[in-house]
């Protein structure tokens, strides 16, 4: 099933997810209809927040072929290093897309749908969209990482396009 999608202004984008602690198939059935969503969008990842359920789960897929989904649950980042700048874009900020300053590489603790506890080692793109997709679980946008005139000139864009 698709869900809906939250969009800038929405607050309800700002509000921080809880962990998850019952694996059952709600959580199951929630994962599914996320990566359907974000297949569907398309997106290369989708945070629950996003769809306004407010709960420690992402989904990811950066593959050419989207064939590789993958799920984060109670994800934590637990090492990360260098830095790396690319321009990013978000399904709940439609148009507006600007360059963000992330980690180059990171470790992440997660747990999947099992609720079985796994690391992963990611650079590049997977790095960035993990870190982008961990920032909405914390009510984040990556409109927040620019400096004030640049969120500025970019939500305006983003209100003369809804317009
Ligand atoms: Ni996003």
């Amino acid at each position: 099933m698709k869900l809906d999608i939250l969009t800038l202004p929405d607050k309800r984008l700002k509000t921080v997810a809880q962990p998850v602690e019952i694996f059952d198939n709600e959580l199951k059935s929630l994962v599914k209809n996320m990566l359907e969503t974000m297949y569907d969008a398309p997106g290369i990842g989708l945070a629950a927040t996003q769809v306004d359920v407010h709960k420690q789960v992402v989904v990811i897929d950066v593959s050419e072929e989207k064939n590789q989904p993958l799920c984060l649950i109670n994800a934590k980042i637990i090492k990360k290093g260098g830095q790396q700048i690319s321009e990013e874009g978000c399904l709940s900020v439609p148009e507006i897309y600007a360059k963000v300053k992330r980690a180059e590489f990171i470790e992440v603790e997660a747990q999947n749908e099992q609720g079985e506890y796994f690391t992963l080692e990611a650079d590049e793109l997977l790095a960035i969209c993990i870190q982008h997709e961990l920032d909405h679980l914390i009510g984040i946008v990556f409109l927040d990482h620019l400096s004030p005139l640049k969120r500025k000139m970019a939500l305006k864009k983003l209100e003369k396009d809804a317009r």
